[in-house]
């Protein structure tokens, strides 16, 4: 595996690699990685001949400056994941390669209407507009074919969807399934974050968000899924939930009523200092 923190050498090698007909896969991350991360990898080692995996912490998209200072940053044991997993190319770059000129000076914005009205964009200011400008600015300079993402991160899924839409990118993007831990809590970089007690009632999350789709499957309202949801994790006092939304699943809307489209459940809630995200999709009403 290369590493490689400059935009010009990673253009050059993949305009290589087109010229030999090769195609490239994508996956974009932000580091500290784990099994939920190496997922993407190896999909995009079945489907790519030449397979990139970048690694930036994107200061734009966070709302929160401590979370940003928080972030877990371990390139070293990342790169060893990463040769184990056949990356071809891992680029690093620093923020001056991703951001020449400053980041005061940052003027043009994107913005995805009702897509980002809801859940994680309501919630987090100026979240996605950092999303949608880096993750442009990592398409333009990879130019891969296809770009993995996970369904962990459902919002961001959606709005990347609509963005490489809207601007023609030309990428065949792919939603890989969330990775979980034994106790069915999806693996995230910020769970180390948790203590002891804390990780032990993050696991009620995912347990809350499977009982809502079987009351889904049963027929059950909305409105009494989603009381008897959110009871059932303010059980424990430790949570404080900021959203638990029912809503269709390609346009993120709050439903009030079952639907025969696809429908996906989500839920962000604080435990402690840690913010948790988690969703499961039910498509089988189709
Ligand atoms: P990051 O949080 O590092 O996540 C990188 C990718 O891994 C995302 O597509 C995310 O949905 C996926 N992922 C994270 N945890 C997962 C899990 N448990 N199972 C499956 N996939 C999982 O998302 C970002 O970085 C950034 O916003 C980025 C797109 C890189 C732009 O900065």
């Amino acid at each position: 595996m290369q590493i490689i923190q400059d935009k010009a050498s990673l253009q050059a090698f993949v305009a290589k690699q087109r010229q030999e007909g090769k195609s490239i896969g994508f996956v974009p991350t932000m580091g500290a990685l784990h099994q939920g991360h190496l997922s993407l990898i190896e999909a995009c080692r079945a489907e790519n001949e030449i397979v990139i995996c970048s690694i930036y912490v994107n200061p734009t998209q966070f709302d929160n400056k401590t979370d940003l200072a928080k972030y877990p940053k371990n390139l070293h044991s990342d790169a060893t994941l990463l040769v184990d997993a056949s990356v071809d190319i891992l680029f690093a770059p620093e923020d001056d390669e991703m951001y020449p000129e400053g980041l005061e000076t940052i003027s043009s914005t994107i913005s995805f209407g009702k897509l980002e009205s809801v859940m994680e964009g309501k919630h987090r200011k100026g979240h996605f507009a950092g999303v949608g400008l880096v993750v442009s600015k990592l398409f333009h300079i990879v130019k891969p074919d296809r770009a993995y993402f996970g369904q962990k991160d459902l919002q961001q899924y959606a709005v990347i969807r609509q963005m490489v839409a809207d601007f023609s990118f030309g990428i065949e993007l792919k939603r890989c399934p969330i990775v979980r831990e034994t106790d069915g809590l999806a693996m995230s970089s910020r769970n180390v974050r948790l203590t002891e007690r804390e990780r032990f009632v993050a696991s009620k999350l995912h347990e809350t968000l499977q009982s809502a789709k079987n009351m889904l499957q049963e027929g059950k309202s909305l409105n009494e899924i989603k009381d008897t949801a959110i009871a059932n994790i303010c059980k424990h006092k430790d949570f404080k939930i900021e959203y638990f939304e029912i809503v269709d699943l390609k346009t993120l809307q709050s439903l009030s009523e079952m639907q025969k489209e696809p429908m996906a459940i989500c839920v962000a809630a604080y435990l402690g200092q840690v913010r948790l995200i988690d969703n499961i999709i039910a498509e089988e009403f189709n």
